[in-house]
């Protein structure tokens, strides 16, 4: 069977100036360590192409995008073209992210579009599922996830559901501090590899929210927890190099 690679996934927002980038490059390449897990990162989409110029000279972080469009091109102003990501060599979409369902609307039909459009190109896509607080209190947190992987992942052609990950990512946990417990990480994670028709075994899924240098270790010793989508703590180039070195000595 093949094994799960743990990936350390930065997701950066609406963060970083030009200035920030090549510093954060500046410390990562001070500390020099063998990667030996996959560490991605996803900046502005505006900063791919530096990013990508600036991880090939540094060696092995892939970059990736945080939103695509639905559609390839069009009269779509303001939108990210799946097309012209896979164009610029970006290697991966986050889709789904709780900020973009919340603040932007996005539901998982739409979101279906988006990750077929996405796998289209070729893109590795990162799924991001996960309940509110109001819905753990009430009980549904399976319910919901159950409805986003349903909805969100149908009609996936066969031939690209290896290029699929899932990001878990209860909403209460992002930005706030307050991580799952490893323990309600573990148990929503094995209900998700569960509900994955294909490839179940051998799918990444990673848990996101106030993931730090100081809980990733207990994360990452449960079984189905296969890494880690990051937020702050991938803007500073000692965090994220920490979170890649626990990664660097856990294997599936
Ligand atoms: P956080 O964000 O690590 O800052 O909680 C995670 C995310 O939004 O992906």
């Amino acid at each position: 069977m093949k094994k799960r690679e743990i990936h350390i996934v930065g997701n950066w927002k609406m963060n970083q100036t030009l200035h920030e980038i090549s510093d954060f490059f500046i410390e990562m390449s001070k500390m020099k360590m063998e990667l030996k897990c996959k560490a991605w990162i996803a900046p502005q989409a505006l900063h791919i192409p530096i990013l990508k110029e600036i991880a090939f000279t540094t060696g092995s972080i892939q970059i990736g995008a945080q939103n695509c469009c639905e559609f390839d091109s069009g009269a779509f102003t303001g939108e990210i073209s799946p097309l012209a990501l896979a164009d610029i060599g970006a290697e991966f979409v986050i889709i789904g992210h709780s900020e973009r369902r919340t603040i932007y609307k996005e539901d998982n039909e739409l979101l279906n579009k988006k990750v077929l459009a996405a796998l289209k190109h070729n893109l590795k896509v990162i799924y991001c599922v996960g309940e509110t607080l109001a819905e753990r209190e009430a009980d549904q947190t399976f319910a919901v996830l159950e409805k986003q992987m349903l909805v969100g992942l149908k009609n996936i052609p066969a031939d690209k559901a290896h290029l699929l990950l899932i990001a878990y990512e209860p909403v209460w946990a992002i930005g706030t501090g307050k991580t799952a417990t490893a323990e309600q990480a573990e148990e929503a994670h094995a209900f998700i590899r569960g509900k994955l028709a294909v490839n179940s075994e051998s799918t990444v899924i990673l848990y996101g929210g106030s993931v730090k240098p100081d809980n990733i270790d207990s994360l990452l010793s449960k079984e189905n927890i296969d890494g880690a989508l990051v937020g702050g703590a991938s803007l500073k180039a000692s965090d994220f190099r920490q979170l890649c070195s626990s990664a660097s000595v856990v294997s599936r």
